[in-house]
């Protein structure tokens, strides 16, 4: 697949994300943030039982201020865990999700890593406990509003600059 190809299902894919938003009813909820590049990505999951009595992925959805690529392949990894045990979708990598475009180049796999990330932080049991505390602060129920308010989780650092020392 060439990168034009490439190019193409990214922008296929975000003109008409899948499973993006909040999940009022979501059993577990996970939120990373990229220290490659800053970008945040959170995903809400939601678990049923199937027909053989396993716990399986109902549905995620997700929430992002990430790249076009980060957005795309959230999309199509959200479709692609439907279905999945908890520890088949733990298995998949960045590039398994990202799969459905084809193969990312070397500066955009960390996008597809945010995605991972995230899912591995809403099926963890030990971060999926914290992780879903954003959602009881009542005043920040997204990304987006705890972002724009402050409260969002990723640590912040205060570059202040020094004026050059006078003559
Ligand atoms: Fe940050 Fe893609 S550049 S997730």
């Amino acid at each position: 697949m060439n990168n034009e190809d490439l190019q193409q299902r990214i922008h296929d894919a975000i003109a008409n994300p899948k499973n993006i938003g909040e999940m009022d009813n979501a059993d577990s909820v996970g939120t990373v943030g990229s220290a490659e590049c800053g970008d945040m990505l959170r995903m809400w999951v939601k678990f049923k039982e199937d027909a053989q009595g396993r716990k399986i992925i109902d549905r995620a959805t997700f929430q992002t201020f990430g790249c076009e690529t980060a957005i795309a392949v959230a999309s199509v990894a959200t479709e692609l865990i439907a279905g999945k045990t908890v520890a088949e979708a733990l298995s998949m990598s960045g590039t398994d999700l990202a799969a459905p475009l084809g193969a990312l180049p070397p500066m955009k796999i960390h996008c597809a890593q945010l995605v991972e990330n995230a899912l591995r932080s809403a099926l963890t049991p030990q971060s999926a406990a914290p992780q879903a505390a954003p959602v009881q602060a009542p005043q920040a129920t997204t990304l987006f509003d705890q972002l724009h308010s402050g409260t969002a989780p990723e640590k912040k650092v205060k570059v202040v600059l020094k004026p050059p020392p006078s003559a």
